[in-house]
């Protein structure tokens, strides 16, 4: 039998209007906590690109309704036939009106979507659209060969958000660092021992994470700064510094510096309680950067989402990193 994506003219229009939509959302990592990363592209009868958005933050509008906003501004708004967007368009009245009414607004007929929303509260989108007559697919039923790397994009990058709202937690990245020997303590003096592709990637770990999750033993060890520093950071965003510390040890003069450095202190003694704080407080990720007593007792606990280990490498050789996704979370 011949296989509909062969026959299906616009399979491949749609995976590359989705594989757009995910690279915007991704631009957007790190910057809409309380809100998931999320991007939209209009289509024309044709299948060419109108305009494409993501959505920039909590308090902008959804993507959704700034891909129409854009297009309204072009003129281009009479002719949105199909919208292609990384999550299920909302249908509540939060800080902005609902996406689905949006859309009703505009001329399209057909809205795919990758993933449904998780949240109870904003979810129903796709039924109020198909009440109202449109066609509604989903990324599940587009035959391409990219569906599953596209809905594996998806799906990760909707992670935090997903975690968060399923589970009363963060999703909690783990960032481990060990020497030729296998040792996490870096030798006197130093405050860490990996090479220049590591650095980076530390700190666009911590540029996309809401929070940052250490233990009074870091703090007292290294005085770490924690700010974003070799990538751009996200322009006016303030995280969270949550430091395990049971027995008091971190000093005000350390928690005074963190707040001029733009951090929002946080003391507290059990993680499983200090993660359910930070996702209360609208954290969808949390960077955990912490010495080998905290990293024991989160990986006991099945605290973690996604462990990258880096590896320091012989001298002349990267460093090696890999990371591994938690299949059996808490
Ligand atoms: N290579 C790397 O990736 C890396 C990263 C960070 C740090 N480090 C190194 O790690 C060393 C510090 O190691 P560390 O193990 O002392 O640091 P840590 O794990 O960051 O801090 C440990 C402290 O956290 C507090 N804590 C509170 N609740 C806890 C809980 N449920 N489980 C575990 N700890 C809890 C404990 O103090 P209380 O009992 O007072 O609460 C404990 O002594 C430093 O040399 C630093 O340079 C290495």
């Amino acid at each position: 039998m011949q296989d509909r994506a062969s026959r299906d003219p616009g399979a491949a229009v749609l995976a590359a209007a989705f594989r757009h939509a995910l690279r915007l959302a991704a631009a957007a990592e790190g910057a809409t906590a309380p809100n998931p990363t999320v991007g939209c592209v209009l289509l024309d009868e044709s299948g060419r690109t109108l305009t494409a958005a993501a959505h920039p933050g909590a308090g902008q509008p959804h993507a959704e309704a700034l891909a129409i906003r854009l297009a309204r501004q072009a003129g281009l708004a009479d002719r949105i036939a199909t919208m292609v967007v990384s999550l299920e368009p909302c249908n509540h009245h939060g800080r902005t009106g609902p996406c689905s009414e949006a859309i009703l607004s505009t001329p399209a007929r057909e809205v795919w979507y990758a993933l449904p929303d998780p949240n109870p509260t904003a979810s129903g989108g796709a039924e109020r659209l198909r009440k109202a007559g449109l066609a509604v697919r989903t990324l599940a039923d587009l035959r391409h060969p990219d569906q599953a790397a596209l809905m594996a994009e998806a799906t990760r990058l909707l992670a935090p958000f997903a975690c968060r709202v399923l589970r009363a937690r963060p999703f909690i990245t783990v960032k481990q660092a060990l020497d030729v020997a296998g040792s996490m303590i870096p030798p006197p003096g130093q405050k860490t021992f990996t090479g220049p592709e590591a650095l980076i990637l530390a700190h666009q770990l911590r540029r996309r994470a809401d929070a940052i999750l250490t233990g009074s033993g870091t703090i007292l060890a290294d005085r770490a700064a924690f700010t974003v520093r070799h990538v751009p950071d996200i322009p006016g965003k303030s995280r969270i510094l949550c430091i395990l510390d049971r027995r008091g040890r971190v000093d005000a003069a350390y928690l005074a510096e963190a707040r001029q450095r733009g951090f929002r202190p946080m003391i507290a003694g059990d993680p499983a309680q200090a993660l359910h704080e930070l996702a209360a407080q609208g954290c969808n990720e949390v960077l955990v950067e912490a010495g080998p007593t905290l990293l024991n007792s989160l990986r006991e606990a099945g605290l973690w989402d996604e462990w990258v280990l880096i590896r320091q490498a012989p001298p002349g050789q990267g460093d090696r990193i890999t990371i591994t996704r938690n299949t059996r979370q808490a």
